[in-house]
């Protein structure tokens, strides 16, 4: 689950925002509660000197400190009925002015007793994680319910042997399968086909369930990632590390559009570091791509397309540019 340090540093901020909120929330009542009724001040004041100075003035008084301390349990017990007493004639609930935390597994601290984070502040994270995603992809109207087969003929395709329809049953069917089940280690997907055909798409409907599990997603597109890589290399600062780290580290990469970039010797190796690490580490991966499987090794190298070849189900997009399908039947699906 390692979600990377900005997610982190924007989630626990929110997080700190809104347990700020509920503080002042409570002030608020509590002044007004005392404005109301100057006695509940008072009785608050006093219960909350620590049993501690109380029993430390008893003794100093030179009393009988088992004496003192059930005298402070009873004069303690007096005050919270009081308390209740009074807020139950002004007709509010008896935990009015507690301080009740928000999430009771952490206290509203964010982790565990175990150093583990704790639900809440995962759910933060998932949250940032949903933001940072949508301004690269369109996860409010790309999920798996809204994927419309209709856009894929049912006429069998010679070179193909099979129709685009009964292609993409079967790619929506594993990429549905492998988003529900998605574990770190779940393994890679590589998506080819030519323009317009629902990589982009499908790579959205999985990236906003597993972001939705819990777990870390980057999506990017090649180019742009290639140039962090040269940044982090020629620049070598702190920005460039992290966005290096973070996209060999999150639990599912997806790289876009793979095969655009400029083709340097750059490129190649930084493909190779970030097939070969995500696969040694066990982190699953998803390439997208108009390049045959056959062209990748031309393009990159025999040893990128082996791993590639071995390590990836290959998923093959084949039917019409959807683009162009939309312009000419006005945003219907003509099948
Ligand atoms: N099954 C589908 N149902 C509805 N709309 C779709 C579907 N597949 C794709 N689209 C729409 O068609 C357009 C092209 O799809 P997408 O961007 O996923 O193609 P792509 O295969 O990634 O193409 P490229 O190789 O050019 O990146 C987008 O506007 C997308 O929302
Ligand atoms: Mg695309
Ligand atoms: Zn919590």
């Amino acid at each position: 689950m390692p979600y990377d340090e900005s997610i982190l540093r924007r989630a626990r901020e929110r997080f700190e925002a809104e347990r700020e909120e509920c503080r002042k929330t409570l002030e608020g009542r509590r002044e007004n509660a005392y404005f109301r009724q100057p006695r509940l001040r008072e009785i608050e004041t006093e219960l909350r000197k620590t049993s501690g100075q109380v029993l430390a003035a008893a003794l100093r008084r030179g009393g009988d400190p088992r004496q003192a301390a059930e005298e402070l349990r009873k004069r303690n017990l007096s005050l919270q009925d009081e308390k209740k007493a009074l807020l139950k004639q002004m007709r509010l609930p008896a935990d009015y002015l507690s301080e009740k935390p928000a999430c009771p597994l952490c206290g509203d601290s964010g982790y565990l007793d175990d150093g583990r984070m704790c639900q809440c502040l995962l759910d933060y994270c998932a949250k940032e994680q949903k933001k940072e995603l949508s301004k690269m992809l369109d996860l409010g109207a790309q999920s798996f319910d809204s994927f419309s087969l209709r856009w894929y003929s049912t006429r069998t395709d010679g070179e193909q042997g099979m129709s685009p329809r009964a292609n993409m049953e079967g790619v929506y069917e594993a990429c549905e399968d492998y988003a529900r089940h998605f574990k770190p280690d779940s393994g890679n997907l590589l998506f080819f086909g030519s323009v317009g055909l629902g990589k982009t798409f499908l790579s959205a409907a999985i990236a906003r369930e597993v972001s939705a599990a819990g777990y870390s997603v980057v999506y990017d597109t090649a180019a742009h990632v290639f140039r962090q890589f040269e940044a982090e290399k020629f620049d070598r600062n702190e920005g460039a590390d992290r966005d290096v780290s973070r996209v060999l580290r999150c639990d599912l990469l997806i790289l876009d559009d793979l095969g655009t970039e400029m083709r340097t010797a750059f490129t190649i190796s930084a493909l190779y570091q970030i097939v070969n690490t995500r696969l040694m580490e066990r982190r699953s991966t998803i390439l997208n791509t108009n390049l045959e499987p056959c062209e990748l090794s031309e393009r990159y190298s025999p040893q990128i397309a082996s791993r590639i070849e071995g390590e990836y189900q290959i998923l093959s997009f084949f039917g019409e540019d959807i683009r162009q399908l939309r312009k000419d039947n006005d945003g219907q699906p003509p099948y």
